[in-house]
């Protein structure tokens, strides 16, 4: 048994959480879980934008009943073809056998490959508009956010935007679908992870978007994960948080991911962080690779403007989760930091090396000295350490 959950006179919240899966695209932890997000609009016709993953059908369709009853809904609107928001397509139009399915051609494609579904489609263009009775839908394609197939969904008459990924955060709803049912600072972060995870890569095409979005009068945001943003002042800082990362903008603070085996890259990035402390930098946060998920490492670099890896040589290489990060980071084609590196080895070292390699090539201003310990700290290398944390410093200090 539901309550249907109104957001306006005629939207409805029909979404469902998911507190059981452990990762996100079988990669990212989840340990608030996550929402798929799926709204009705109840008018002259019936229109239901996005849905849910399969996994999560039956309850979905138990959320439109307690909405509409035997009424049938009329247009699915896909925003979104990954099968977090699409995988109970196919059962919809199995309940649903006269619905119809609102996309673009590239969705289209998706619907035919992934479900066989092509009957009962209609192909929209940009800014093409749809009518329920009295309320208006226009949908704005927005490519890359997060796929190529994105768009959003304006529903003129209530001022309110469907964005898909755009805007949404990792985290269950808890009891509250809307912003000012509770306190939305607990998604922060995880708003943050979330874009810098799964969203990153594409900060060029949602600036593309924000602009083309920039004269739409927004009063209610509905994202296919997290919150519901209603209240002027959460508008206003969800937005200038996806201008603000997708800009590659970033605050005063330093990131320091190492790897070490026995500590000894370990304590560089110690004497490093000590020293930027000591040089006023009030935000610095240290990850052992090997401890911290890429996902939150990537989430502070995200955060913060200046970065400092360090890793010990691994059998001639980089240590493997040093690889990964490096990975990660090139694969989010970031931009705009102050980097520094510093590493160990034995015998014959090869991670300075890689780093310096990483370095030139990623376009980030570099901070000096590197550092490299063989074995472990020596008095010069302690210096040399004592410099980068001091100059990393100086740098986050004239921002
Ligand atoms: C499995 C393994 C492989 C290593 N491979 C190399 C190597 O190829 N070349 C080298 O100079 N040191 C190598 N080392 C030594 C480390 O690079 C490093 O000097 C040592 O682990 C101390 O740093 P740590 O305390 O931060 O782990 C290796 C160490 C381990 C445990
Ligand atoms: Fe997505
Ligand atoms: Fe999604």
């Amino acid at each position: 048994m539901y309550k249907s959950f109104n957001i306006s006179d005629n939207i409805f919240y029909v979404g469902v959480n998911d507190r059981s899966k452990q990762l996100f695209e079988n990669i990212w932890p989840l340990p608030k879980g996550v929402s798929y997000n799926s709204y009705l609009i109840r008018d002259e016709k019936v229109a239901l934008i996005d849905a849910v993953d399969i996994c999560y059908s039956e309850l979905f369709f138990n959320k439109v009943d307690a909405v509409l009853g035997k009424t049938p809904i009329d247009y699915l609107i896909i925003n979104h073809m990954e099968p977090d928001h699409s995988g109970a397509i196919a059962w919809l139009v199995n309940r649903y056998p006269d619905i119809q399915i609102v996309g673009n051609n590239r969705s289209a494609d998706m619907l035919k490959g992934f479900y066989n579904i092509s009957d009962n489609v209609l192909i929209i263009k940009d800014k093409e508009s749809l009518s329920l009775g009295k309320c208006n839908l226009q949908f704005f394609l927005t490519p890359m956010v997060h796929w190529p197939e994105t768009m959003m969904t304006y529903a003129q008459e209530y001022k309110t935007i469907f964005t898909g990924d755009a805007f949404g955060s990792f985290g269950t709803l808890d009891g509250a679908v809307l912003d000012w049912q509770t306190v939305p600072e607990k998604y922060e972060d995880e708003m943050i992870r979330y874009y810098s995870n799964i969203v990153g890569k594409y900060g060029s095409q949602v600036q593309v978007a924000l602009k083309k979005l920039a004269d739409v009068e927004i009063e209610t945001i509905c994202s296919t994960h997290g919150p519901v943003w209603t209240k002027n002042e959460n508008l206003d800082k969800v937005v200038a948080l996806y201008d603000k990362l997708s800009r590659y903008d970033s605050d005063k603070g330093l990131v320091i991911a190492y790897g070490s085996m026995y500590g000894n890259v370990e304590q560089v990035a110690e004497v490093i962080a000590a020293e930027a402390a000591a040089n006023g930098i009030k935000h610095i946060v240290l990850h052992n690779v090997s401890k911290s998920h890429n996902s939150e490492i990537l989430r502070d670099i995200f955060k913060y403007r200046g970065l400092l890896i360090g890793s010990p040589t691994y059998n001639n290489k980089l240590y493997p989760g040093v690889e990964s990060l490096l990975s990660a980071i090139q694969n989010r084609a970031m931009k705009n930091r102050y980097f520094g590196y510093f590493g160990g080895f034995t015998w014959a070292g090869a991670a300075v090396k890689h780093l310096k390699e990483f370095a030139e090539n990623s376009g980030f201003e570099i901070v000096e000295p590197s550092v490299e310990i063989k074995q472990s700290l020596n008095e010069s290398t302690f210096e040399s350490a004592v410099a980068l944390g001091r100059n990393m410093a100086e740098k986050l200090n004239n921002l």
